[in-house]
């Protein structure tokens, strides 16, 4: 089950058996389809361009992470120059996508329900295209068809850019599957249709290397591979014309980035050199890839937020040796001192797993003293959930679900009140917010992040999304700071 300290769920990914070449369709319910397809890379064809003079209304719904919400702006981008325009609802729309996420079994069970919702709306439209891209889409492939038969199309995250013409072939009696996994696909010359706002998500590699014993993410997303440092900056560059003062860069290991000649510290140094973007940040960095040069970048560039998302895991070596990490508890608690030294005010965040197999409850206390000694200033907290196709898939859990739900909450009630202690602190103190647009309340309040990526609200005075402020915490909550504008 999805576990968290504050709302949202975020995910990760797998990697096939047979690379590249499990191209579209397998099961005998699936039709092939040919190659190369039409508005594939390099091959536009005559039918394609019927498609674009029609408007028709995309609905996608998206599950997970952030570099999936990235993914479903690549998607709108992907589908924009062949005429679909998106819409709000699944109710006005012609083709309707459930962008998956595979991390844990409960992220699937909910899509799994919003199928069982969505195949009467289709049986009641029956011109409603119904589709599942993204990470489940990936780790289930032809499998998902026994589940979901009535699934038009299912479509794997290398495989966005079959979209157009699978939705462009007229036979819409057999479902297609389009999952190949391709480690040089980056979507770099892809534009993303990004929503309404200040904040820009930007992908900036995809994949991941490392097959950590529990996660499915190299498994579902692929090897790892980095957008062109060059392509980076002239999108960063146009996102800055367009308004946006806030850039995140994304990736499963974002510090990991290298496009064969740059590194992730020249990425970070250059794009700060953009006049203006107000703040940088990323995520998530991996320990094991946290260098020198991108804490002393990050300690130098004031535009880069003093906030780093730091996945610890475990607390106990035992248990990061079994998840193959590749880093020991020590290591990380130097890393931790050498960033706090560097980076005055830093926050920290983590992501912790509990009931991982094998771990005991020494193993589990561990955990519990390293984030009561870290002092996190949030975390997100997971029950294990064992993802068929890893490692750990194959090894006997060794608690019950009751008991990692007990270790989960004595692990968030740990964090909770840490959040409030932290947050406490900045009582009285004047921050500088990003603001971001109205608060869910109170009514005719504003809220913003500050740079250490905390949610300030506060009274309006006048200020529009995209302004620096500076607010007085007049009080605080685990997950909020609550202010005034003093200046
Ligand atoms: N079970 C529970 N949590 C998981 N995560 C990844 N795989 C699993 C899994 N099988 C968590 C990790 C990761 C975060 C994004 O999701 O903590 O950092
Ligand atoms: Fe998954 Fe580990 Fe890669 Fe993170 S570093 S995406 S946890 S395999």
């Amino acid at each position: 089950m999805r576990q968290r300290q504050k709302g949202g769920e975020r995910i990760f990914f797998f990697y096939p058996f047979p690379l590249l070449d499990n191209l579209i369709a397998k099961s005998s319910k699936v039709r092939k389809s040919t190659q190369p397809l039409p508005c594939s890379r390099g091959a536009v064809t005559k039918k394609s361009c019927v498609t674009v003079m029609n408007t028709r209304k995309v609905y996608i719904e998206t599950y997970g992470c952030q570099m999936n919400l990235a993914d479903t702006e690549l998607l709108v981008g992907l589908l924009k120059p062949h005429g679909y325009e998106p819409t709000k609802t699944a109710q006005t729309a012609d083709v309707i996508l459930l962008n998956t996420c595979a991390i844990r079994e409960h992220a699937e069970e909910r899509v799994l329900g919003r199928l069982g919702e969505l195949v009467h709306h289709k049986a009641r439209h029956p011109g409603v295209r119904l589709g599942l891209t993204g990470c489940m889409a990936q780790h289930h492939r032809d499998r998902l068809l026994d589940k979901a038969p009535y699934l038009d199309l299912v479509v794997g995250p290398d495989a966005y850019r079959t979209l157009p013409a699978l939705l462009a072939q007229d036979d819409k009696d057999e479902p297609l599957v389009s999952v190949r996994l391709d480690r040089d696909e980056t979507y770099a010359d892809i534009t993303p249709v990004r929503g309404e706002g200040i904040r820009a998500w930007v992908t900036v590699m995809r994949g991941c290397d490392k097959f950590c014993t529990f996660c499915i993410v190299p498994y579902v997303r692929g090897r790892e591979r980095s957008v062109p440092l060059t392509a980076l900056l002239d999108q960063v560059r146009v996102l800055a014309d367009q308004g946006y003062k806030e850039v995140v860069y994304l990736g499963q290991t974002v510090n990991a980035y290298r496009d064969g000649e740059y590194n992730f510290a020249d990425l970070l140094r250059r794009t700060a050199k953009i006049d203006e973007i107000e703040r940088i940040r990323f995520t998530s960095p991996h320990p094991a890839d946290m260098s020198e040069h991108v804490i002393e970048v990050m300690a130098t560039c004031t535009k880069i937020a003093p906030y780093l998302h730091l996945p610890l895991q475990s607390g106990s070596n035992k248990i990061l040796e079994r998840m193959e990490r590749g880093y020991t508890v020590e290591y990380y608690a130097a890393l931790v001192e050498r960033l706090r030294s560097a980076i005055p005010g830093l926050a920290l965040s983590t992501d912790i797993i509990v009931g991982f197999p094998g771990e005991e409850g020494a193993d589990f206390q561990a955990t519990y003293d390293f984030v009561a000694a870290v002092r996190y200033d949030s975390a997100f907290m997971f029950k294990y959930s064992a993802r068929e196709g890893t490692k750990a898939y194959k090894w006997n859990e060794t608690l019950s679900e009751d008991e990692k739900g007990q270790r989960l909450q004595t692990i968030i009630t740990l964090q909770e009140r840490i959040s409030a202690e932290i947050n406490r602190q900045t009582i009285g103190q004047t921050m500088e917010v990003l603001v971001e647009g109205p608060a869910k309340r109170p009514e005719g309040w504003l809220s913003g992040k500050t740079r250490q990526f905390k949610t300030a609200v506060f009274p309006g005075a006048g200020a529009q999304p995209g302004d620096l402020v500076s607010v007085r915490v007049a009080s605080t909550t685990a997950h909020t700071l609550i202010g005034e504008v003093s200046a």
